[in-house]
């Protein structure tokens, strides 16, 4: 029996919709533009950017062009040579959780910490191309704003994803923590940088169920975009010993979670920009999948370990966030598969 397929933007996978809640969600984000829609950050006055604050880069390196820039980002995002040519956007800001960067006051008043974060989120639209894809990690506590801020600003949702990991520590006073939001949005949805073949997967179809209809495909037998949840080896919080883990750098983000990001939504070549730096892991996957770069960051100490990480070391785990099967059941029916696909790369 043919399998009824499901292969627009419009039509959310896995529903039987009429019109899809993309769809619905691109008409309505016409008229959220002029919207009268009032967060509690509004009320807080707009930063006044530092003039040339992107005059020279603090640190720099060719073949790719990758830049680092050192400040706050909504002073370098205002004068960023590069401004609507940036093809890909990933920020993973503070989350005002009072963790102790170096240098950073992680713990605003929460109207001053909304307004920080549609200042530098306003600098990225304006680097971003009209192509563009603007990606944001973010807790439970600042995504609705997040995302409300984004479509009052025009933008269309593609995505709203999950990085799930399983390390948070048990607690009795409410549900355990583990997850973390993938906000994905595109300036214009219908044109924007994708590239699923470049991030898929084995399907739970093939490897649980044994379906020949998908083993039958023309081609990318048995393969499959990931899920907007996002799990698996080399998925989990970097902690203890994981050998990706800088020591001296708080929340770093798997190479995994960055190379599906950047393989997604980037060609070779294109401009990759990370206003919150850390350890440096969207710059690092970026230079090794030869994309260019920008990022930034306000501490010095990071910045300078971030750099070396970057240009020296480079990539832990390149190829892990692909081709393997993230089945969380065991095989129930045999298919003449290709026994290392069954296995997640390793
Ligand atoms: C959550 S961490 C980013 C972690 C990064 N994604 C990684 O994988 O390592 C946030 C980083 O942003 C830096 N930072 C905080 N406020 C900043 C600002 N206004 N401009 C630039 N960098 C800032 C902090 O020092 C910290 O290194």
């Amino acid at each position: 029996m043919a399998e009824r397929k499901n292969l627009e933007f419009d039509r959310p996978g896995g529903y039987a919709m009429p019109t899809g809640a993309t769809a619905v969600q691109r008409r309505a984000a016409k008229e959220l533009v002029t919207a009268d829609i009032r967060l509690f950050g509004d009320q807080v006055p707009v930063h006044e950017p530092a003039p040339d604050a992107a005059a020279t880069p603090f640190l720099s390196a060719a073949e790719p062009d990758t830049r680092l820039y050192l400040g706050d980002c909504r002073d370098v995002l205002a004068s960023l040579p590069d401004k609507g040519s940036v093809d890909l956007v990933f920020a993973d800001p503070p989350f005002n959780w009072e963790v102790p960067y170096e240098g950073w006051k992680d713990g605003m008043p929460r109207d001053a910490y909304e307004r920080f974060t549609f200042d530098w989120l306003d600098g990225c639209i304006e680097a971003l191309a009209p192509h563009g894809s603007l990606w944001v990690n973010i807790p439970d506590d600042t995504a609705a704003e997040i995302v409300m801020h984004l479509k009052r600003r025009g933008l269309t949702m593609v995505n709203w994803c999950v990085w799930h990991f399983r390390f948070g520590q048990n607690r009795d006073s409410s549900f355990i923590m583990s997850k973390v939001h993938a906000l994905y949005f595109a300036k214009d949805p219908n044109n924007r940088r994708w590239n699923p073949k470049a991030i898929l997967e084995l399907s739970d179809r093939a490897a649980i169920y044994g379906d020949k209809r998908t083993m039958a495909k023309e081609e990318d037998k048995g393969m499959r975009v990931p899920m907007d949840v996002w799990y698996g080896p080399y998925w989990g919080r970097i902690q203890g010993n994981n050998a990706e883990r800088r020591n001296q750098h708080h929340n770093q983000l798997p190479e995994v979670y960055l190379e599906r990001v950047v393989l997604a939504c980037s060609n070779e070549g294109d401009l990759v920009l990370d206003p919150f730096c850390g350890s440096g892991t969207t710059a690092t996957v970026a230079r090794a999948w030869k994309r260019r770069s920008v990022t930034v960051e306000f501490s010095e100490a990071n910045a300078r370990s971030a750099w070396h990480r970057i240009t020296e070391i480079g990539m832990r785990r390149k190829g892990r966030s692909s081709g393997g099967s993230t089945a969380i059941a065991p095989k129930r029916r045999s298919l003449e598969i290709d026994p290392g696909l069954l296995e997640f790369p390793r």
